[in-house]
């Protein structure tokens, strides 16, 4: 198990538990410079298809008792009815800043060069800017060859899995591109009505940030499905509209995220066990492991019901920081590896659901 910081630094001066399954499975304490290579040797082998990954939150940690000097809450209310304790959000911080620390650490663990990413997909429903994308102003930052493809998408909660699903479908398409880095990036914040309590506890900022690479030893199995659906979980877009033409100019809407929770946690539990069901048929078996969108723990365990699957396989780090939409899954397989939950040899399903 290994027990760390999620920084990469910190991992190097640490003690690294890990098994050596060549050995007979026995744990062996590293406790050397070349940690890392054991770390990464250990990751590859537990997640086809990743050569690294990495999180980021913002430094400001926002408690439920901070959270109740603001709305008419408590820290009961929203820990029993969503695992919630804690959030993080965005003060100095940027989607770009937060995306574009996980996705440094990311290379560094995978130790590959900037030039080898020929990929970049960046997931958010909060971008900085529509233009350049999130993706290449990361191209910008890291000085990334300017032939990598890269664009920004935006699909809320499943956006890190739809990403990842399309890195890898442009890696078989363009065999000469050998790396894609995803980063799944989110400032909530930006977007949350602050004055309703129904949704501005559940919501929080991160990212996470993750570089994939195809294996041909690895099993994949990928289901997916879309709704649209304005009445039950909705965020405008706000545009100045200043065409000096029109006629009518609508209203501006007001960019803030509403819910309507109830139909959103039915939709939640259905969509999840659903489509758990289904990846489980492709491959002839339930995982060992999921890391699933953190939205909710009672969602999570109403589906390890429905799938009569034990809720001990499923990871659950929501209580730290809140629902991070594209993000949340990205960070939870961070925090999932890192803190050992899933080993070496075994297999995991990841699986988003909620707005886009
Ligand atoms: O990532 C996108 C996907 N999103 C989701 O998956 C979220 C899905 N929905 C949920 O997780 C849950 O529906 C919520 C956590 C949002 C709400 O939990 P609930 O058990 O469905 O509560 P509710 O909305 O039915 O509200 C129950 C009561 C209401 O009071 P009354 O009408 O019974 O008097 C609410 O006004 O709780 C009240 N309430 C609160 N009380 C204290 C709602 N929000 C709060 C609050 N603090 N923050």
């Amino acid at each position: 198990i290994v027990i760390c910081e999620r920084c990469a630094d910190c991992l190097r001066e640490m003690d690294l538990y890990v098994w050596d399954l060549e050995a007979g499975g026995d744990r062996v304490v590293k406790k050397n410079d070349h940690a890392m290579d054991d770390m990464r040797y250990f990751v590859t082998g537990v997640l086809a298809g990743s050569a690294g990954f990495a999180a980021c939150v913002p430094e400001r940690k926002i408690s439920n008792d901070d959270m109740a000097t603001i709305v008419e809450t408590n820290d009961e209310w929203i820990r029993t009815r969503t695992g919630i304790s804690n959030r993080h959000f965005a003060d100095k911080e940027t989607n770009l800043s937060l995306g574009m620390e996980a996705a440094e650490k990311a290379l560094e663990m995978a130790g590959i060069s900037k030039e080898e990413i020929g990929v970049v997909i960046w997931a958010t429903i909060t971008p900085d800017n529509i233009v350049p994308s999130q993706a290449c102003m990361l191209q910008k930052e890291l000085g990334l060859p300017g032939t990598v493809f890269a664009f920004f998408i935006c699909a809320a909660c499943t956006g890190f899995l739809y990403a990842v699903h399309t890195a890898r479908s442009l890696l078989c398409s363009m065999p000469e591109k050998k790396y894609a880095l995803v980063v799944a990036s989110e400032v909530l914040s930006r977007v949350t009505n602050f004055a309703d309590r129904n949704t501005c506890v559940l919501f929080g900022d991160g990212a996470g940030a993750a570089v994939i690479t195809l294996d041909e030893n690895s099993r994949y199995a990928f289901d997916c499905g879309a709704e649209g659906n304005t009445e039950v979980l909705y965020c405008p877009k706000y545009y100045h509209d200043t065409n000096p033409f029109a006629e009518n100019l609508p209203e501006p809407a007001e960019q803030f995220v509403s819910m309507q929770g109830r139909a959103v946690y039915s939709f939640a539990v259905q969509a999840l066990s659903g489509s758990i069901q289904r990846v489980a048929e492709k491959v002839g078996g339930y995982p060992d492991c999921y890391v699933c969108h953190q939205a909710n723990a009672r969602i999570l365990q109403a589906a390890a019901k429905q799938l009569k699957e034990p809720m001990e396989k499923f990871f659950l780090n929501i209580g730290e920081y809140g629902n991070t939409s594209a993000a949340s899954i990205a960070i939870a397989l961070d925090d999932c590896v890192r803190s050992g939950s899933v080993k070496r040899g075994q297999t995991m399903m990841l699986s988003g659901f909620g707005g886009g």
